[in-house]
């Protein structure tokens, strides 16, 4: 009896040491392994994989947070007076992304896509602000049309002001517009000058300052009232039934076919930061290759051909590899690599700005009683730019009447994206 107890006993010492042999196992080793290869199977986009409809259709919306500087002394910055502005927002939209696969390579390895976004305003979140609400903003084409033509602006000048000099009366008003020159400072003579020393021409501002007037919806200034949902997507209107010269400098904007610009039913135009990028319609600007030999690193190695992106001048190193700027590092922010540890960094590429953007990882959160980590850009991204970072390619130099800094980079904070507006 007694022997026979021991014995059991014994049995069941075994037994258990090796129950704890196997929990042990299955806890350190093989429920994590399986727990990883389960992970790393879930994040692979491949052709219907759980993960690739992810990829495809975002299942929860992005927000897009805007904030507006509130021009409140328009009147008298055109009298002189620095500009006083309030920052309002955030407006809040809900941004949702849709890619169109157009090809998948055979061994799987790269992707080429275009991206739908749409973008709906978020009331609740935006809430007391709201899409109506009225704003004073610099008047973003006026400015760039005075800027684009500002090169082809003398001389179209002084053809009209040989032909139509004779048929023009002195008209008061002039001011105005040599105002809205003055802001126009090219390396070439500017209009000005010009004029000062040839008084048809003077007399032909006068021609054109009408014109901006029928042009412009008679501005009064360089900056515009309007609303967000405008301003940022609808569009402020202008070029509505121009007339004469005007129609003609109306019919040269729409040639210009910005992409911020476009022609509304009844020929007018309408000018608006974001109504190109938010369609239901064919983007093109967002269609590019993207290789993905590594799952979660949707990267890199792909030549400029087969990129639809724009690359900046200077992306092309004297080997004519890409540049440090051109590199496309990390996914593009609609998931990221699994296993994250804290201290690891990260990059994604951001389609809207044309570039990569290294995340820092900042410190552990909670979300919604989900672990997980924070986090945030460092000063790599629009601060330390220039020679002296080793990364001036990000330098555009495309911008001529901006201020700047003496190397041709734009002071911390500001980003040329003038190279940015992509290509079909
Ligand atoms: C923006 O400023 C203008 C005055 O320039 C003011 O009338 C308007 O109410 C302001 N808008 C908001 C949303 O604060
Ligand atoms: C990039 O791709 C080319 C051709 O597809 C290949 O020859 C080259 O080794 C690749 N470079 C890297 C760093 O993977
Ligand atoms: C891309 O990643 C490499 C190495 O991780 C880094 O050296 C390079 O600066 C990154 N490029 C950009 C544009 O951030």
């Amino acid at each position: 009896m007694y022997n026979k107890l021991l014995h059991w006993s014994l049995v069941l010492g075994i037994v258990g040491i090796l129950l704890s042999a196997l929990g042990a196992y299955c806890g350190w080793f093989y429920f994590p392994t399986m727990i990883h290869q389960k992970v790393e199977e879930n994040v692979i986009i491949t052709d219907g994989s759980e993960q690739y409809k992810r990829f495809v259709q975002l299942p929860q919306p992005l927000s897009f947070k805007v904030y507006v500087f509130n021009v409140t002394n328009s009147h008298k910055i055109q009298l002189g007076a620095i500009p006083i502005v309030k920052e309002i927002g955030p407006y809040i939209y809900k941004q949702f992304r849709t890619k169109r696969v157009q090809h998948f390579s055979r061994d799987g390895s790269k992707i080429t896509y275009v991206q739908d976004q749409l973008y709906i305003f978020d009331e609740e979140a935006s809430a007391p602000l709201r899409e109506s609400d009225n704003i004073v903003v610099l008047n973003m084409h006026m400015n760039a049309f005075l800027q684009v033509f500002e090169k082809e602006i003398t001389d179209i000048l002084q053809g009209f002001a040989n032909r139509i000099n004779h048929r023009l009366n002195r008209t008061p008003g002039v001011r105005v517009l040599k105002r809205l020159m003055d802001r126009i400072r090219g390396k070439r003579k500017s209009v000005l000058e010009i004029s000062e020393n040839d008084p048809s021409l003077a007399i032909l501002l006068v021609h054109l300052n009408a014109n901006l007037k029928g042009i412009f919806n008679d501005p009064k200034s360089m900056f515009v009232s309007t609303t967000v949902k405008n301003y940022l997507f609808d569009g402020v209107r202008f070029c509505v039934n121009p007339q004469g010269l005007a129609k003609a400098i109306c019919n040269q904007i729409k040639e210009s076919s910005s992409k911020t610009l476009r022609e509304l039913k009844d020929g007018s135009l309408a000018f608006s930061f974001f109504h190109h990028v938010s369609s239901t319609k064919l983007n093109k600007c967002m269609a590019f290759c993207l290789s993905l030999h590594f799952y979660f690193e949707l990267i890199s190695n792909f030549t400029l051909s087969n990129r639809k992106m724009v690359p900046a001048k200077n992306y092309l190193n004297e080997n004519n590899e890409a540049s440090m700027c051109n590199q496309i590092n990390g996914t593009d922010a609609s998931m990221f690599p699994p296993f994250r540890q804290p201290g690891d960094n990260m990059y994604i590429f951001s389609t809207d700005i044309c570039r990569s953007v290294q995340l820092f990882n900042q410190h552990p959160i909670e979300y919604k009683g989900i672990p997980g980590y924070r986090y945030s850009i460092g000063e790599n991204f629009v601060n330390d730019i220039g020679p002296e970072h080793d990364n001036d390619c990000f330098c555009v130099d495309k911008l001529t009447n901006v201020i700047k800094r003496k190397n041709g980079c734009l002071y911390a904070g500001a980003l040329d994206l003038t190279t940015c507006l992509g290509k079909s």
